[in-house]
């Protein structure tokens, strides 16, 4: 085969793929009023995530009560951390388009399918995380904002910011199956958005990996080792923003609860919601094989093994 074949058929095989993309999309395309909430509001003696994810069942001094109010109040902060993250993800998305605007028009339809939908998922976030405000005591405290949170990952370089989306949209999977496998007493409402987000981000996660590589074949090793460096300081960033919403989540819900905990029973609390965070966000999506794939076929030793002193301390947190 000559060059020029060789190209025709790698584009080929790209167009194929994002082909496949939009013409999946369009066929589980769901509303969010028709199909996932249904006039239905959330029941405040259901769990709003599973256990897997939420970690309650690792307090055993808070009675079963305490361990549904707190899964609630971390529902709420993943409908508020995922309505945060489709703000960037989407502006990213939009921007990437525009590179296709004037060349392969179905990728362009797909990306463009792919930003629509995460408009939806930005108003599905939106609307849940009032729904769970209906339910839950006032005080809740959000402790960061979508659009400064979307200009600080935007101005690292497009490599990283797609190597996090790319992370965050494989593990949507993983959720939503834990939504399926734990799901004792847990809201349906809830195991919908699971399902639902779900269906349209496994589209969305082969669009990453598709631009994200395309992106990759543009840059010179050294704008690589940069978007390296970008990507840990963003999973760091992330770290710090869980950081914040984990004690403050702590907090609402040891002021919220009708008794007091002990100073070792407070810290005990605040370690487990933070290190529920921590695999939600980061760890559940940076242990996944697929993912790890992506981006060991990217980097080089050196590159991974600073990606992985990063993560370190981050695993170790979540698996003690
Ligand atoms: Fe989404
Ligand atoms: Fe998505």
């Amino acid at each position: 085969m000559d060059a020029t074949a060789i190209r025709t058929n790698v584009n080929n095989t790209f167009n194929n793929a994002y082909a496949r993309c939009l013409t999946h999309s369009r066929k589980i395309n769901w509303d969010i009023d028709r199909d996932v909430i249904r006039f239905r509001t959330l029941d405040s003696t259901q769990k709003f995530l599973p256990d897997s994810l939420s970690k309650v069942h690792e307090l055993p001094f808070l009675d079963a009560q305490e361990q549904i109010f707190l899964s609630q109040i971390q529902g709420r902060t993943y409908a508020y951390i995922f309505g945060l993250s489709e703000r960037f993800i989407n502006s990213k998305v939009l921007e990437m388009s525009m590179q296709h605007s004037l060349g392969d028009q179905t990728a362009l339809m797909a990306l463009l399918q792919f930003s629509v939908e995460e408009m939806k998922h930005q108003e599905l976030f939106d609307r849940m995380e009032v729904l769970a405000a209906a339910a839950l005591p006032a005080g809740y405290q959000m402790t960061a904002d979508a659009n400064e949170v979307a200009r600080a990952v935007l101005s690292k370089s497009t490599w990283a910011v797609l190597g996090l989306t790319c992370c965050i949209e494989i593990f949507t999977q993983l959720h939503y199956k834990e939504s399926i496998r734990t799901n004792h007493n847990l809201s349906p409402l809830f195991q919908d958005v699971f399902r639902f987000h779900w269906l349209e981000e496994a589209q969305h996660a082969t669009l990453d990996e598709l631009e994200w590589q395309r992106i990759h074949d543009t840059l010179t090793p050294a704008q690589i080792d940069q978007g390296v460096d970008d990507l840990i300081a963003l999973v760091q960033a992330l770290d710090g923003i869980l950081q914040a919403q984990a004690a403050a989540d702590a907090h609402y819900f040891i002021s919220n609860c009708s008794r007091g905990f002990s100073p070792q029973q407070q810290e005990h609390i605040h370690h487990t919601v933070l290190k529920a965070y921590r695999w939600q966000y980061i760890v559940s999506g940076v242990q996944i094989e697929r993912f790890q794939q992506e981006l060991a076929r990217k980097i080089n030793a050196a590159q991974q093994a600073r990606i992985d002193t990063a993560l370190a301390p981050l695993l170790a947190f979540v698996t003690a």
